[in-house]
């Protein structure tokens, strides 16, 4: 049974976004790591990422201009599988969302590491126990939902399977608080985990109420900006329903819940807009009308803020 206190390497496999991103947060808290992808080229890409990301929050006074380098230097490169295995305490699978790709790679890992490594997979919403399925070592498997930007973003879902042994859920747990990171348990392998099943039944509203009529995007969105979505980092919908009484979120339930958006298909509206090829930043049309200048400052504008809560979380 493995200990946080004893984690020296951790192995990412994957050199995407998500890859380095994650590679970075270890790093900078003192882990060796060993970050793997198949092709040299992303591996060199990742590593010219994480020194700008790096440079980035130490300009914000996230981080010290003379932490950069040694952390780098805790990052080895690898195209081995087995390389970036051996030895690793807690392996990362960061590789495309791909369900045939992740349950070889598994079954591979799986018979690499030794008996005691946690593997986890960062799926945005695939079943880990489908992910875990083709491997023997069931019982240390689970999945470790990160959020992009994984080094501004602190919450992690970590996902049980019925499988995944107690301990492997308390180790992986610690070891995100040791990185510096929030992470939540999620008791049940549903797809979505938590915070992507929150997040997409409000997506599904705001498209209903565009699709409907009843308010155009903008709108939508800044009736979140400018209204609830102001106070939700204080107050949560539970925290929320608590303060004004589970009596008066009855009674608002028994009135409107009959008139929200339960389709489980996906909107209409939002079929029609990919048929014609609206797809937001990607053809600079979707809700929005985006041009390269909107498209860059709404990114920026992003990070600014981010950094501006982890410095204030400091
Ligand atoms: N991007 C996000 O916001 C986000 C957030 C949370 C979770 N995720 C999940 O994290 C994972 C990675 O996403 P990403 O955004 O970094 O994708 P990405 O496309 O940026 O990176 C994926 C990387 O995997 C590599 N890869 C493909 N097949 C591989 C293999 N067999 N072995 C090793 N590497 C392989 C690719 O070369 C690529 O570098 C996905 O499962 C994704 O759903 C993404």
């Amino acid at each position: 049974m493995k200990r946080v206190e004893d984690v020296k390497k951790i192995a990412i496999i994957g050199g995407g976004m998500m890859g380095h991103g994650t590679a970075q947060v270890f790093a900078v808290a003192g882990y060796d790591v060993a970050l793997m992808s198949r092709k040299e080229a992303t591996l060199a890409k990742a590593m010219e990422s994480i020194r700008h990301d790096l440079g980035f929050l130490a300009e914000r006074g996230i981080g010290r201009i003379e932490d950069i380098e040694p952390a780098i230097a805790r990052i080895s490169t690898t195209q081995s599988y087995e390389e970036a295995t051996i030895g690793a305490d807690f392996v990362l699978e960061c590789a495309v969302e791909d369900m045939g790709l992740k349950q070889e790679l598994f079954a591979m890992l799986d018979k690499m590491a030794d008996p005691d490594t946690v593997l986890a997979t960062n799926t945005s919403v695939m079943s880990i126990t489908e992910i875990a399925s083709k491997s023997q070592g069931k019982y240390r498997i689970l999945g470790t939902h990160w959020w992009n930007p994984p080094y501004l973003i602190p919450l992690i879902e970590v996902v049980r399977t019925v499988d995944v042994e107690d301990w492997v859920v308390d180790f992986t747990m610690g070891l995100m608080k040791a990185a510096g990171k929030h992470p939540i348990e999620c008791k049940k392998d549903v797809p979505g985990f938590v915070a992507n099943r929150l997040q997409h039944a409000l997506w599904r509203e705001a498209i209903s109420i565009v699709e409907h009529g009843v308010a155009d995007p903008a709108t939508v969105d800044e009736s979140l900006k400018f209204g609830p979505g102001l106070r939700l980092p204080i107050l949560a919908p539970l925290e929320n329903s608590d303060m004004v009484g589970a009596d008066l979120t009855l009674a608002i339930h028994n009135y409107v819940l009959k008139y929200l958006e339960d389709s489980h298909e996906p909107s209409p509206l939002l079929r029609e807009m990919v048929a014609k090829n609206e797809l937001g930043f990607k053809t600079q049309k979707g809700f929005y009308e985006w041009t390269p200048e909107t498209m860059k400052a709404t990114r920026d504008r992003l990070l600014d803020y981010l950094a501006r809560v982890a410095v204030q979380a400091k």
